[in-house]
């Protein structure tokens, strides 16, 4: 069979990982396809920098968007980032031309997803994007293959290394968030702007993505509730492990009686859950089928050689033929669900309060909880201190946000307590 003929924009840590390995596996991949993958155009700002692979028969691209209508590229592959600008131009220019496209985008997709879905299949062409969600972790093919069979009841996960790793390190060396970012940031694990990451940008682009492959739904990333961990302390996680959880940074979908619930928040999961376990930089999705039951992927959810690996893992299928809608269902018939409001939201509730330690502050804590219909599972207090404030934690049974929001307001608004109380979402496994 013919050779497929790959186009690259994009040589950076992703694009460097895929060249190296369409390199380094290039006769292994040749057997699996029945036909050679080639390189045969490359784009990218520099054309000088070393890539660490012989490109010299590839045609150098200048400008992206060129590399669309070169007649040698059977499949673009777009590594260059970014909702907009080139990225999108490419995509674009690419599905006109009637080539496939391959994609670690997520940016890109959350924003303009439905429209490039729909875009891909009035020409025929594939829109794949295994490495935009978990890096490593092939959960696009679960969800769109492995698992179709199945009515998706719930998906969540650890969708952001970055947030995991601090998470990780806060709770191991007992630091600060501020503290433990400076230092992943001087060790390259996190970004000079880490705003993305931390404050839950990424998280939410993978979670629209996931959520549309599970639900059949359009894209929708506006739909997404986002709280990031800038807020989460060193005392939180402790009163976690105390209380048997451990705080992540969860994105969440579910289809509710309000519509989509599609939500990245810092949540507690239960310590004997899988989930709570997946630690540092690694990524972890759990999927719940009606007939499956729950199913767990866990891996590297960035670097080069993971997201090399589902971006190759794209062409491979290309290369053998196979192909399926981006999102599970054709583009007509994704649905539109309306987003399901956070105030809806039916869970139970960390909350920890800093308090002057005087008689009957708990008693206007509770007032305030009782106005509200809440209802307690436990009460957390530590210190004792007649001149500071101590912190005091209350787990709540299954409430709705609503009501824990109202009872919150009022309660900081009580002389005896001293700083803006702290709430945090508990997380049950199935059940
Ligand atoms: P990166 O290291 O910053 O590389 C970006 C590449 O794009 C560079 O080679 C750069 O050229 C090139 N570029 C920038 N603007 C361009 C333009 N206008 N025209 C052509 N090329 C242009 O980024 P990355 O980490 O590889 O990420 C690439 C994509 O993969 C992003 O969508 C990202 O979200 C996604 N992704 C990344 C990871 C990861 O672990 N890094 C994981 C999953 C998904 P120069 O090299 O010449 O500067
Ligand atoms: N910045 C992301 C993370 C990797 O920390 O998981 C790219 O998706």
């Amino acid at each position: 069979m013919a050779d497929l003929r790959v186009g690259i924009a994009g040589l950076g840590t992703v694009g460097g990982g895929v060249l190296k390995l369409l390199d380094g596996n290039a006769e292994l991949l040749g057997q699996r396809c029945g036909r050679k993958l080639v390189v045969s155009a490359v784009s990218a700002r520099d054309h000088a920098k070393n890539r660490g692979v012989d490109l010299k028969s590839a045609t150098w691209h200048a400008n992206a968007a060129t590399l669309a209508a070169d007649p040698k590229v059977d499949v673009v592959v777009e590594l260059i980032g970014g909702s907009d600008g080139a990225a999108k131009k490419l995509c674009e220019a690419a599905i006109a031309a009637g080539k496939h496209v391959v994609t670690a985008n997520k940016a890109l997709l959350a924003v303009h997803g439905a429209k490039l879905a729909a875009a891909a299949e009035s020409k025929g062409v594939v829109l794949a994007f295994e490495a935009a969600v978990a890096g490593g972790i092939p959960i696009v093919k679960a969800l769109r293959e492995g698992l179709a069979a199945n009515r998706v009841k719930r998906v969540y996960g650890i969708l952001n290394g970055t947030c995991n790793y601090i998470l990780t390190t806060m709770r191991e060396s007992k630091r600060e968030f501020a503290d433990v970012l400076a230092e992943a940031q001087k060790l390259g694990y996190a970004e000079l702007d880490p705003a993305m990451d931390v404050d839950g940008v990424d998280a939410a682009h993978k979670l629209a993505l996931l959520a549309a492959l599970a639900f059949g739904a359009e894209v929708d990333f506006k739909g997404v509730y986002v709280e990031g961990i800038r807020h989460v302390s060193a005392q939180d996680i402790d009163f976690a492990a105390t209380l048997g959880y451990r705080i992540k940074l969860i994105g969440q979908a579910r289809l509710t009686d309000n519509g989509l619930e599609q939500r990245v928040t810092p949540t507690m999961v239960p310590l004997d859950s899988p989930i709570a376990h997946t630690e540092g930089v690694f990524n972890a999705v759990v999927v719940e089928g009606d007939f499956v039951g729950t199913t767990l992927f866990q891996g590297r959810g960035a670097g080069a050689g993971p997201t090399a690996s589902a971006v190759v893992a794209d062409l491979i299928d290309i290369a053998r033929g196979r192909s399926a809608a981006a999102f599970s269902v054709p583009a007509k018939d994704l649905k539109k669900y309306p987003a399901a409001p956070m105030s809806r939201h039916r869970g139970a509730y960390y909350i920890r309060l800093m308090v002057k330690d005087r008689p009957g502050v708990i008693a206007d804590v509770t007032a305030a909880l009782r106005d509200q219909r809440v209802s307690l599972e436990s009460m957390l207090q530590r210190a004792r201190s007649p001149e500071e404030a101590v912190p005091v934690v209350l787990v709540t049974h299954e409430t709705e946000e609503a009501a824990m929001t109202r009872a919150l307001a009022t309660i900081a608004k009580l002389d005896t307590v001293t700083e803006p109380p702290r709430m945090i979402r508990i997380e049950q496994p199935e059940g």
